[in-house]
């Protein structure tokens, strides 16, 4: 296995120098994680000629990082730990930073805290040494910020190694077997400095092999929560719900069956004994095909409690999926709407969920498409805790061969307000779908690591500005920036998001793609399809009429004020228009223009605007590595001919289909 060539993302050896460069004392008792903010700073210092102390009498520190209750602190820090003890807990995770004279000092009361404090150092650069800080104490917004592999153990015929994964092969398993964990250690390291402490080792579905990691296979999962341990890092496992007849020979997995919950209580003590701090299950049940309670004529608060109760007395959690729709739709039944299938099946069981049980809910009702409204499930369940699912995997938004900076999209997401409280303030925690494999660069597009690094800082603290989260991973990427190519991938990355969407989903639209593949264009490819996806284009018109007036009803699962903004075509967000309304082609949307114009307006600007990105990305050769410029522009040369694919074909569609022609008399191919 090649590490040699392993691209080191956002921690180059160059974003730990001003650390490097000091005398640095370390305050704390050794274990798995203080170990490894020793092996940080050592290597760090043996890089750029600083040095590492230990003992709390030594009063040259430049830096000092201090774990409270590790015996007698040095005086500087003791000052700002009286400070810090006045205000509220840092807790296991947060950490403190102030640099009151000439010493800079990060304060934790745990061993995470202090390694996400030494992160935080990395990501000040040589400000963290610079005059005098006040005291700011930062903790995690959300307890859990997970990350969901879809990776199998075996080659899956269809789906590969990794489901929907466009980076290469698992970093876990290669055909069937574990592989050399020395890259998941890097994973867990690169993971760390972002703020992620949890993921998820194994597809959502889960076949016959990776059912197996719950029992004979369990070793290797406990060989991967070892190497992330010294990160902060818990293991999940994503399980099937009939591992009680699939590996335990059961006749049923009815979860109100004492067998059944007696099978999953043994199950769950073996998992403890080999992984003592183990997370819990990812389950994906009655969904596109998996098993489930349905099965048993019981509810999903049935299914999810049976294994919540099973791992409650270890600290375990089960991460239920809502992602539960009829996968067998007919086209022609107009009363279906799989938008409505989650709230259909969960709102009423709200309050029914064991208090170990997070409701996992995708942030659409449909399927991850590059913009849909908002799922109001998240909005639904008062008394129970919802996980927000986003997928740093590019299924729906170009695959990691287009750039599509993701940040922008989850803030919109996030800061979306139900009520009194937004997305962020309603959710429990936030998990999403990896975009990582054994690709040289982790992710496929070397810029869609900042897709990575961006949810695990959102995650962290959902109020950040997606633009300086981006700013913040350029700094550390190619450290030292400098201000030219700084400027290109802000050109480039900053709206990549909005540039994507106006080539591929116009006014909300969504589905258009290939089906199976879910790559380039294929407007009817889903449409008479029993995926419940559909745009219903005529000659008059198009989208999907969801009101209560005339629709699915969809717009009466909204509390106010989304119900009423979203039932009526002047008051629903252009962006949204197609995602709720049925409308003709002539229908003038609020920016002035036609439903028709702007399909064809944004279709030629989105084209123009890839062609530019390609343009200062070839600027800024000088600025990158080989490597990574050339990685980077042979995508950019895909990505501008599968806009320009998706141009054509969208705008020859809708104009065979309307008659219309472009205003501004563009090409459109007849
Ligand atoms: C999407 C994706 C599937 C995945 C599913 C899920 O539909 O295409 O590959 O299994 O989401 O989230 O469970």
């Amino acid at each position: 296995e090649q590490l040699m060539t392993l691209d080191p993302a956002w921690l180059p050896a160059e974003a730990f120098r001003a650390i490097g460069a000091r005398r640095v004392l370390v305050c704390a008792e050794d274990g798995p994680v203080v170990d490894t903010v020793l092996a940080e700073v050592a290597r760090a210092c043996a890089r750029y000629g600083g040095q590492v102390h230990r003992d709390p009498s030594f009063d040259g520190a430049q830096l000092m990082l201090v774990l409270t209750g590790s015996g007698s602190l040095p005086s500087a820090a003791g000052d700002v730990a009286a400070e810090v003890s006045s205000g509220e807990p840092l807790g296991e995770e947060g950490y403190a930073l102030a640099r009151p004279g000439g010493t800079t000092v990060v304060l934790a009361d745990g061993p995470v805290g202090l390694l996400y404090g030494l992160f935080h150092v990395a990501r000040l650069g040589t400000a963290a040494f610079d005059g005098w800080h006040p005291l700011e104490a930062r903790r995690p917004a959300k307890p859990r910020r997970m990350l969901d592999h879809w990776d199998n153990v075996d080659v899956h015929p269809v789906m590969g190694q990794v489901e929907r994964g466009y980076a290469g092969g698992s970093i876990f398993w290669r055909a069937g077997q574990p592989r050399d964990l020395a890259r998941v250690r890097e994973y867990g390291r690169l993971l760390a400095a972002a703020g992620v402490n949890a993921i998820s080792v194994n597809n959502v579905n889960v076949h016959a092999t990776e059912a197996r990691l719950l029992t004979d296979r369990l070793h290797q999962v406990a060989a991967i929560a070892a190497v992330l341990r010294p990160y902060g890092i818990r293991v999940h496992l994503s399980v099937s719900f009939a591992s009680p007849m699939v590996l335990g020979g059961l006749p049923t997995a009815d979860p109100l069956d004492a067998s059944v919950r007696q099978w999953w209580a043994d199950a769950v003590s073996a998992v403890y004994a080999a992984i003592p701090d183990f997370g819990g299950f990812v389950v994906k049940a009655d969904s596109e095909g998996q098993p489930g309670p349905f099965g048993y004529g019981r509810t999903h608060a049935d299914g999810a409690n049976a294994l919540a109760a099973a791992l409650a007395p270890f600290g375990g959690v089960v991460h239920w999926r809502a992602f539960v729709y009829n996968h067998h739709q007919d086209w022609r039944d107009r009363s279906t709407d799989r938008a409505r299938a989650a709230h259909d099946h969960f709102a009423p069981l709200d309050g029914q969920f064991a208090d170990n049980v997070i409701l996992q809910v995708k942030y659409g009702p449909v399927d991850f498409q590059a913009r849909e409204a908002v799922s109001p499930v998240i909005g639904a369940m008062a008394s129970t805790a919802v996980a927000v699912e986003l997928q740093v995997t590019q299924e729906y938004t170009g695959q990691q061969r287009h750039v599509c900076y993701l940040g922008p999209l989850w803030s919109w997401v996030l800061g979306f307000p139900f009520s009194r409280r937004t997305v962020a303030e309603v959710a429990a925690e936030l998990v999403a779908v990896s975009n990582v494999g054994d690709d040289p660069f982790w992710t496929g597009h070397p810029l869609a690591q900042a897709n990575l690094y961006a949810f695990g800082r959102l995650a962290w603290d959902p109020s950040l500005d997606p633009v300086a989260v981006l700013d913040e991973w350029i700094s550390l990427t190619f450290a030292p920036c400098p201000s030219p190519l700084r400027a290109a991938l802000h050109e480039i990355m900053d709206s990549s998001w909005s540039v994507y969407e106006s080539y591929t989903a116009p006014l909300g639209v969504g589905f258009m793609v290939d089906p199976g593949s879910h790559y380039g264009p294929s407007v009817d490819g889903y449409e008479y399809s029993r995926w419940g996806t559909y745009h219903f284009a005529d000659r008059d018109g198009v989208g999907v009429d969801r009101t209560r007036a005339s629709g699915t009803g969809f717009t009466g699962q909204f509390p106010p004020p989304w119900r009423d903004v979203y039932e009526s075509p002047d008051s629903c967000p252009d962006e949204l228009l197609l995602f709720f309304h049925h409308v003709p082609y002539t229908h003038v949307l609020r920016s002035g223009l036609s439903v028709i114009q702007h399909i064809y307006d944004t279709h030629f600007d989105g084209v123009a605007r890839v062609v530019q990105m390609r343009r200062r990305w070839a600027e800024v050769a000088d600025f990158v590595g080989q490597a990574r410029h050339a990685r980077v522009a042979e995508l950019l040369d895909e990505q501008v001919r599968s806009a320009t694919e998706w141009r054509d074909h969208i705008n020859t569609y809708f104009y065979r289909k309307s008659g219309i022609p472009d205003a501004r008399g563009r090409r459109i191919y007849a």
